[in-house]
Order: structure tokens, then sequence, then C-alpha cells
């Protein structure tokens, strides 16, 4: 078929629902926890951080204090001795001194600067450096293991010595670090404790959110009847009483509408039976009065021999041509209701493909061509009904041929759907004549009665499907639609 070719959908074709189904990193529970946990880990890491602050600050201030009050009490102990240059009493008091806790080291010069009394006996009447080091306060020098104090030895304003004390801040620094540990295993703890609370929190929320998308999906197939429990009075549970009142109204609705649509039916039915009358009363007309003349005929002695049997011909082509719309409209009206199963449509092609080689008559030049690729060759339908449709469309389109030509036969798969397509190289069908063609008695031959593609449709909109038509004039036409493939 080229672009200019007419192509019509007769009946609009159903959307396609999305799947139920959740993101495992995008679900509501996923998203609380994460957000929980993290605000745990922001908040109890500030906290642990202050606390480890604080403490530090505590121990600091404390060694310092000490660090003071030890090196001032060193200095009073040491003046008498210094004075009397008594290193014995120094060594004694030097040995005081490193008894207690965190001293590093302690050395007692003179007013020249010559240790007298010294932790570090090898430094013994050496001269001190003139500063030991700078970390006397906090924060300590860095790499400095210890906190450095010297206090000048003053009697009566004049220097007699100097007293220098170092601090280890070992104990302090294992503190420090014991503090962080704690402060670390509460973080996780409330990490542990925090996520726990947050997945039992979401679990609750999220089983009822459930049951609202598994009643919503109820709604989607069509159960009004679907309640919702009431079970708490927060923002859930008065989405559960909106979303009741919500099926309410909607049941409320569709009930309206099921009866309007009954009473449009009926008046549609009413108003199909008047036209389908009028179409059979006129459809019937023609062949009627011709018999009703042919019976006048041949009542009276006018007719004699040739003209007489000609009459008889008349009357019997009628009669039959009157039985087969009667027939034929009969089949329309008592079509039962389809009853579809999976089942072997290519066989069912094959069947009508074999069915019409049989019955073309061989002045026919026609040729048919069947193809049911595998993956389109099983389909659920109708198997009596799905025979009648198939083989309506293939006789159109021998009847559209005239004497020769190609008619094919194919189907195909489309996602779950196989496409059926009978295709013919005939006349082609106009485009304002495709919307028309499966009305009942709409036909475009003499001696067609037009209920063909009225019975097609029928069956079609039982099977939820319908025709759609493409077609060129003096070309061919493809005549389509689709069945579920079922698997
Ligand atoms: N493949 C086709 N090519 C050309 N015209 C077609 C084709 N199929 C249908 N038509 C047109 O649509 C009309 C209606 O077809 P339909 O089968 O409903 O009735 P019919 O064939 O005229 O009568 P019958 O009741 O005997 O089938 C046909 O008369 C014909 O004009
Ligand atoms: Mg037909």
């Amino acid at each position: 078929m080229t672009a200019a070719a007419a192509k019509t959908a007769l009946a609009t074709p159903t959307a396609g629902a999305v799947p139920l189904r959740t993101a495992p990193l995008q679900t509501l529970r996923f998203r609380l926890i994460l957000s929980v946990a993290l605000v745990h880990v922001v908040l109890m890491g500030i906290f642990a951080a202050a606390a480890v602050r604080e403490q530090a600050d505590r121990i600091e201030q404390e060694l310092l204090n000490r660090g003071h009050a030890l090196i001032s009490m060193t200095a009073v102990a040491s003046t008498n001795a210094l004075l009397t240059e008594d290193l014995g009493a120094l060594a004694e008091i030097i040995q005081k001194v490193e008894r207690q806790p965190d001293v590093a080291f302690c050395e007692i010069s003179d007013s020249r600067g010559y240790i007298l009394g010294t932790t570090t006996p090898d430094r013994l009447g050496k001269r001190r450096p003139p500063r030991v080091s700078h970390s006397d306060r906090f924060p300590l020098a860095s790499g400095d293991p210890t906190l450095d104090l010297r206090e000048d030895i003053r009697i009566a304003g004049q220097v007699v010595g100097t007293v220098t004390l170092g601090l280890s801040t070992y104990r302090m620094d294992s503190a420090m670090h014991k503090t962080w540990r704690d402060g670390i295993f509460f973080i996780l703890l409330a990490l542990v404790v925090g996520s726990f609370a947050a997945w039992a929190l979401s679990l609750a929320t999220t089983r009822k959110l459930r049951g609202m998308v598994e009643a919503t999906a109820k709604i989607g197939k069509g159960d009004l009847d679907v309640q919702l429990p009431i079970t708490s009075r927060d923002e859930i549970g008065m989405l559960a009483i909106a979303f009741n009142n919500m099926v309410a109204s909607l049941r409320h609705a569709s009930e309206e509408a099921l009866r309007e649509h009954r009473q449009r039916t009926q008046a549609e039915r009413l108003a199909c039976v008047g036209e389908m009358s009028a179409s059979i009363a006129h459809e019937i007309r023609n062949p009627l009065s011709a018999v009703i003349n042919s019976v006048n005929l041949l009542s009276g002695d006018a007719l004699h021999g040739d003209e007489r049997s000609q009459v008889i011909s008349i009357l019997n082509s009628e009669s039959h041509r009157l039985n087969r719309i009667l027939s034929d409209f009969l089949d329309f009206a008592k079509i039962r209701e389809s009853q579809p199963a999976r089942g072997n449509l290519a066989a069912l092609i094959e069947e009508v493909a074999g069915m019409l080689r049989q019955d073309l008559p061989q002045e026919k030049n026609i040729r048919v061509a069947v193809a049911c690729p595998p993956g389109a060759r099983l389909a659920v339908f109708d198997h009596d009904h799905m025979r009648q449709v198939v083989w309506n469309l293939v006789l159109n389109a021998v009847q559209a041929m005239g004497d020769g030509g190609l008619l094919s036969l194919r189907t195909a798969r489309r996602g779950d759907k196989i496409v059926v397509t009978v295709a013919d190289t005939g006349c082609g069908i106009k485009p304002d004549f495709i919307k028309e063609m499966t009305k009942p008695f709409v036909t475009g031959r003499r001696d067609g009665t037009g209920l063909g593609l009225a019975i097609v449709q029928r069956i079609l909109i039982q099977h939820r499907s319908q025709l759609s038509v493409s077609s060129e004039l003096g070309i061919g036409s493809e005549i389509s639609f689709e069945l579920d493939s079922g698997g």
C-alpha cells in the first residue's frame, strides 16, 4: 500500500495498563529509613563531637591546674635547699614530684642555670637549656607529647632558681580517645535503633498504603465493592475515609451510568430494529415484486414456450435471492456469544484457504498464499466464529479480484497480540465507503446482501477486536484485526 492508501480503524483501541510495581530503592520504606538514619548520624555526630570537645577542655584545664599547683609547690619546697645548695634535699623533692601522676620530667636549676636536681640523672650539673619547649598551654605544639611549665623561685624579688616541669598528655589523650570511641559506639547504636524504629514505623504505614494500592487495583478491574478498614485517626486514616467516600461516589456514578446505558441501549435497539426492518423490507421488495409479477404472468394463459420458461427462471432466481437474504439475516440476528479459547489459528487459516482453493472455479486465476510464521500460530479465539470471520473476508477479497490476482492470508506477532491480515489485489475500496461497509445491508455488489462484514464486526467485538482497513483503488486492499496471543 502507498502513503495515499486509505487506512481506517473501525473502532477505538483500548489503552494498556501500567503494571503496579515499585523500584526497590525508591520505596517509601527505604526513603524513610534512609532519612531517619541520616538524621541520626548527623545529630549524633554533632552531639558526640561536642561531648568530646567538652571532655577535652575539662581534662586540659584539670592538667593545667594540677601542673601549676605542682610547680608552685615544688618551687616553695625547694627554696631552702637551693639557698643551701643541699643536693640531697633537692633529689628528695624531685623524687616526690616524679611520683605524681602524669609527671614526665622535672628539673630544678640555680640562678645561673645549672641543674641541681633532675628526674634525668645524666643532666645533673649541666646548664638548663634556655627553654625546653613552648607548649605551656593548650593546644600543644604539634608533635609535642608534654605540657612544659616553668616557674622562677624568687626571694625578695631576686631570682634564686627555676623549676621546670613536664606533664605527659598520654592519659589525657587516652581519655579523649575513649570518649571518641564511646561517641562512635553511640552513633552506631543510635543508627541501628533509629533505623529499626523507622523500619517498624514505615512497615505500619506502607502496609496501609499497600492495602490502598491493592484496593485501587481492584477498582481498576471493576470491583466497586472494595472498602478500606479505618484503623487510625491520623492522615492515613483520613486518606482511607476519603478513599471509601470516593469509591462510594464511583459506585453511585457507575450505577447511574449503567442505568443510562441500559436505557440508551434499549432505545438504540428499538431504533436498530426499526432501521433493520426498513432495510429488510427494502431488500426484499424488489425480488418480491419480481415474484408477484412472475406469478401473475404465469397464472394467465398469455405466456408460452420460451417466454414461460424465462419467467419461471426469474421466479426461481428471485425466490432463491429472497431465501438467501432471509437466511443471511437470520445468521446475523442469531449470532451466539463467542467462547474464545487458545487454539491453533494457523490451522484454521490453512483450513479456510483449503476450502477456498476447492471452491474457486477453474477459470479464475486466483492464487492463494498463506504465511503463518512460528510465534504467530496460536491465539485466543472462538473457532467457529473465527472461521466465519476469515471466510467472509476471503470471499469479499475473491469477489473484489474478479478473474485473477493474489490473495494472501498472513499472521504476525505484535507484542502480546497476533495480527491476522487478508490482503488482495482487487479493485480496492473508496475511502468514504470504508466506514460504511460494516453496517448491515450496506453492499457495493449487485448481488450482495451487505451482511458479511456486519457479522465479522459483531464477532470481532466479542473478541475485543476491530477491523483495520487499508486500501487503494485499483491496487487492492488489506483488511486486518488483532487477537490475544494468550501467551
Ligand atoms: N476486499 C474488498 N475489496 C473491495 N471491496 C470490498 C472488500 N471487502 C468488502 N468490500 C466492499 O464492502 C461491501 C460490504 O461487504 P459485505 O461482506 O458486508 O457484504 P457483501 O459482500 O456485499 O454481501 P454478503 O452479505 O454476501 O457478504 C462489499 O459489497 C464490497 O463493496
Ligand atoms: Mg461479503
